[in-house]
């Protein structure tokens, strides 16, 4: 190596040794090997020189390079072993210091309101059911008196999930009446069950429509359930959620799996005269219910001579929108933090 190389190489070894920390080394070997540095510079000169002297010249700058380069590598692990070194023999650290502060997150809305109607209906004798989420077809719209004809089986509608031939049918469930059908199954009567749970529909989503979304089923059987009972849960369970009596009417509707079956709309809980939240009209529609179809308690192995049930189905998204002014259903399952820091 030329004396005038040995002597550039000394210079920087010297600096290396000295160096801090790994970004006073890295801003020396910028200072080596950046566009404009000491290596580029001598490469750069290499061809103005005398033709004899090129090659030689070139050669010695390429070697110094590669010193530097290897050099360069072994002070950076030199400096990250005395980083462990000084954190293992407890250097830096300081126990007496105070731990910084953890972020800590919150509930998600849905997940609140839940556990507020968990705790709730458990206070009131009712046990609380889970279903899955993919659901034999069976379950889904047979057992529940859903005719195979009926719309919601469309493939428009429903997210169908592929079986072989010859195997039962699987949907992503589009409701928690379901649960209903399992609930049957493994309950003997009288009882009281809610089953709180995600459901699946093939839409095009926009403000009010999302593909997926959240439901709570509820189903009493018992001797002597009448749609009076239903009434009454209804007004514990509003009185529950809004902490004061709110009148409730009952309109007909129609599901096959109820009959009657109702749509339960509840006094604005937010106005006197008319709102935004109730359309001007002083009532919200609050859910769908009814009292169990003989033929839905019969699939479920229940005597129907003795006992009866009503069914409810309440949209825990459309609640959670409600209670917290969400104009746009597609918030809720964006996990976008901006949005869920709020809660
Ligand atoms: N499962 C129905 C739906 O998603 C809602 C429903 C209506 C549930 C009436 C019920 C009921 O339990 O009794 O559209």
């Amino acid at each position: 190596m030329q004396s005038e190389h040995a002597d550039l190489l000394a210079g920087y070894r010297a600096r290396m040794s000295s160096a801090a920390s790994q970004e006073v080394l890295r801003s020396i070997e910028r200072e080596a090997f950046d566009k404009g540095g000491t290596i580029a510079g001598m490469l750069a000169k290499v061809p103005s020189l005398e033709p004899s002297e090129r090659a030689g010249a070139g050669r010695a700058a390429n070697e110094l390079k590669r010193a530097l380069e290897a050099d360069f590598a072994a002070a950076r692990e030199r400096l990250a072993q005395a980083a462990l070194e000084r954190e293992r023999s407890g250097g830096d650290f300081d126990a007496t210091l105070p731990a910084p502060k953890a972020r800590r997150g919150s509930l998600h809305p849905l997940t609140q309101v839940q556990r507020e109607l968990e705790d709730l209906f458990t206070s009131m004798g009712y046990e609380v059911l889970d279903g899955p989420e993919i659901e034999l077809e069976r379950n889904n719209f047979d057992a529940l008196n859903i005719a195979k004809d009926h719309p919601a089986r469309d493939a428009m509608d429903t997210f169908w999930v592929k079986t072989p031939p010859g195997q039962e049918r699987l949907v992503l469930r589009t409701h928690t009446s379901p649960v209903q059908v399992r609930a049957m199954a493994h309950l003997k009567p009288p009882f009281r069950a809610i089953a709180p749970g995600k459901v699946f529909r093939q839409e095009t989503t926009d403000a009010s429509h999302e593909h997926t979304f959240h439901q709570m089923e509820g189903l009493v059987v018992g001797e002597g359930i009448s749609v009076g009972n239903l009434i009454g849960t209804m007004q514990t369970l509003l009185q529950g959620i809004f902490g004061r009596a709110i009148e409730v009417r009952l309109r007909p509707g129609y599901f096959p799996f109820v009959e009657p079956g109702f749509e339960l709309d509840a006094r604005c809980p937010f106005c006197k005269q008319g709102c935004s939240v109730c359309k001007r009209s002083t009532w919200i529609e609050l859910l769908p219910c009814g009292l169990v179809h003989p033929r839905v308690l019969e699939a479920g192995g229940i005597d129907i001579e003795r006992y009866s049930g009503f069914a409810f189905g309440l949209g825990l998204s459309r609640l959670v929108m409600m209670r917290h002014g969400i104009e746009d259903v597609r918030h809720l399952l964006a996990g976008d933090l901006r949005f869920l820091e709020q809660f």
